[in-house]
């Protein structure tokens, strides 16, 4: 069963007269267990399919289902802080806070974690991505980019939900840093049954994952 899909998405931004169409009747669903990717040149639409997939923007015309409801019934707010959790490519996080505390500050906004609980699920989240207890209580600000990289997916993984998304998480990282960020979806794939999501220009991460579509005239395509 799928745990997203997408029912004839469009989307598009008015240019004068014209409607340039970014998105056209995008059909697809998504499934725990799998790690998928999508690719597409610059400008082909990558980010405004994740946006619509996470909740934070809205298709002209379509649906986004989770778990088959849609989620404009969910509610979007309530999604996002429940349902998804998103790595960003500028891992936007708080320089003056260690990367526990990164990892904290996420737990506050999610109803999926006990606030008793919370903060030795943080040092194990960084545990499973490879950050050990002394660097944990480093500010991120003091850490390499990978290492704040993996930060940014476990501060993702503490909302403890069940779709990961991420957009091009791999694009200021070298290459032995972008193996490492994937086998870390590889892994939230296969051993723990999500199903991860990554917008990205890299042949490499395309080629590891399980699913690969291409964004092409608003089409999207499974290669
Ligand atoms: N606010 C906007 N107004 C008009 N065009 C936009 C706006 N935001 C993005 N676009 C255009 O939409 C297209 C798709 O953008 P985007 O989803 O960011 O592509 P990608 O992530 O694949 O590079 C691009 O051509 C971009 O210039
Ligand atoms: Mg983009």
């Amino acid at each position: 069963m799928s745990i997203i899909e997408t029912k004839k998405l469009n989307y598009y931004y008015q240019d004068g007269d014209m409607q340039r169409y970014i998105l056209r009747d995008v059909s697809v669903s998504f499934e725990k267990g799998r790690f998928y990717t999508i690719v597409g040149e610059s400008g082909s639409g990558k980010t405004t399919f994740l946006s619509m997939i996470a909740g934070l923007d809205v298709a002209k015309e379509g649906q986004v289902l989770f778990e088959s409801t849609d989620i404009q019934t969910i509610g979007l707010e309530n999604y996002r802080r429940n349902k998804i959790s998103i790595v960003f490519q500028n891992n936007n996080l708080v320089p003056y806070l260690t990367a526990a505390e990164n990892v904290l500050v996420t737990m506050d906004i999610t109803d999926n974690v006990l606030p008793a609980d919370q903060k030795a699920v943080a040092y194990n989240l960084l545990d499973y991505i490879g950050i050990t207890r002394e660097k944990a209580d480093r500010l991120v600000s003091e850490l390499s980019g990978g290492e704040q990289q993996r930060i940014a997916i476990a501060r993702a993984l503490a909302t403890n939900s069940d779709v990961i998304l991420a957009d091009e998480p791999t694009g200021n990282l070298d290459e032995e840093r972008e193996r490492e960020i994937i086998e870390i979806f590889k892994r939230l794939a296969h051993e723990n049954d999500k199903a991860v999501i990554v917008v990205t220009h890299s042949q490499e991460v395309a080629e590891k994952s399980d699913v690969t579509y291409r964004l092409k005239k608003g089409n999207l395509i499974n290669e």
